[in-house]
């Protein structure tokens, strides 16, 4: 019998490298075997990210925005796989025809099929907020087999990494890494919930500029329904419906949906302790300084109130080369 007071993954291998890969309790080798043969398609989209860092958000979003505001029929995984889950074959099977196919994927930069034409959305979250959604993650699903799941030891394994594929820390200071690529977007959680109708314009405009122009028109029109459809209470209501793993009434996948959660759980040695791995992990390439702009920022340091000025101010013309860009 499991001790259900702690998840259970699976450590898979590489079938050609032969690296190991931590997956979910309930997945297995033929999973891997079959999602590491699929190939990127030109014109694919990948929405790519750790677990619990607003991925479900973001497919619902891509999808609205190139299928002009209709919503995802029945199970998003049915419409939009995960490749480490769905493999090769399934993947292959969403037809592309007429919409370019969206694939979600939880894999490191290195192990995510590349096209020069392709796209990838890289989405994060403040690591403090992603660990305490992980901990119901894991305690609602059945796979993990841990109803019981202490938080202390879901912690400890978090800051370890010793969680699914690869873990939070340099899954993101990877991606981070190729955020200036033409071909791929980094984006915030805490961002699409201070301004969504920028966020999903910024979305549009880097989908293609057909889609942001049909986003404009009518004074705004889809852009305003898209807003609502992936508002967190639109995506409550219809949850049931478009997430098809069953889970526990008290454990829903579309939670809580704020920033700032990991207060209500964190000991202040345990938010110390992610500090700490925040600056490690983060100071070299600079993703440790993402939430700085932000109100409820990922990590309490003691800046002084010109610090953070001055980082809105450098976001504020950052933004605005983006926008003289486009
Ligand atoms: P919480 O557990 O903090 O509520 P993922 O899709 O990567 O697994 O991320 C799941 C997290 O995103 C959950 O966080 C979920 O509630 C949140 N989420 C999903 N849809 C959202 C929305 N429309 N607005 C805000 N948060 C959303």
């Amino acid at each position: 019998m499991n001790d259900q007071t702690d998840a259970t993954f699976v450590y898979l291998k590489h079938p050609v490298t032969g690296e190991i890969c931590i997956y979910p309790g309930g997945f297995g080798q033929k999973h891997l075997d079959s999602a590491v043969k699929y190939e990127a398609k030109p014109t694919d989209i990948f929405v790519c990210s750790c677990a619990k860092c607003g991925t479900t958000w973001l497919q619902n979003i891509v999808w609205l925005i190139i299928h002009e505001g209709e919503k995802i029929c029945g199970a998003m995984m049915d419409s939009i796989p995960m490749l480490e889950f769905s493999g090769n074959e399934v993947t292959n099977k969403i037809d592309d025809s007429k919409y370019p196919r969206i694939v979600k994927t939880h894999y490191k930069y290195d192990w995510v099929p590349k096209h020069p034409t392709a796209k990838y959305l890289y989405i994060t979250r403040n690591p403090k907020d992603a660990m305490v959604s992980f901990y119901y993650h894991c305690k609602g699903f059945e796979g993990y087999q841990c109803p019981d799941l202490d938080f202390n030891k879901m912690f400890d394994r978090y800051v370890k990494s010793d969680i699914e594929f690869w873990g939070y820390f340099d899954h993101v200071a990877d991606w981070y890494g190729r955020r200036h690529e033409e071909n791929m977007l980094f984006l915030l959680y805490e961002d699409l919930k201070v301004d969504p109708k920028g966020e999903i314009l910024k979305i549009a405009k880097f989908l293609g500029n057909k889609y942001y122009e049909s986003l404009m028109k009518d004074n705004g029109k889809l852009l305003q329904a898209i807003i609502e459809k992936s508002s967190f209470s639109s995506m409550k209501v219809v949850s049931a419906e478009i997430i098809s793993t069953k889970r526990p009434e008290n454990l829903p996948f579309i939670r809580k949906g704020e920033v700032g959660d990991w207060k209500n759980h964190m000991s202040s040695e345990q938010s110390k302790i992610m500090e700490d791995l925040i600056k490690e992990k983060g100071d070299p390439s600079g993703w440790s300084s993402l939430w700085d702009n932000h109100e409820n920022r990922a990590y309490e340091v003691s800046k002084s109130i010109d610090d953070i000025s001055s980082a809105a101010g450098q976001a504020k013309s950052t933004m605005s080369q983006f926008v003289q860009k486009s």
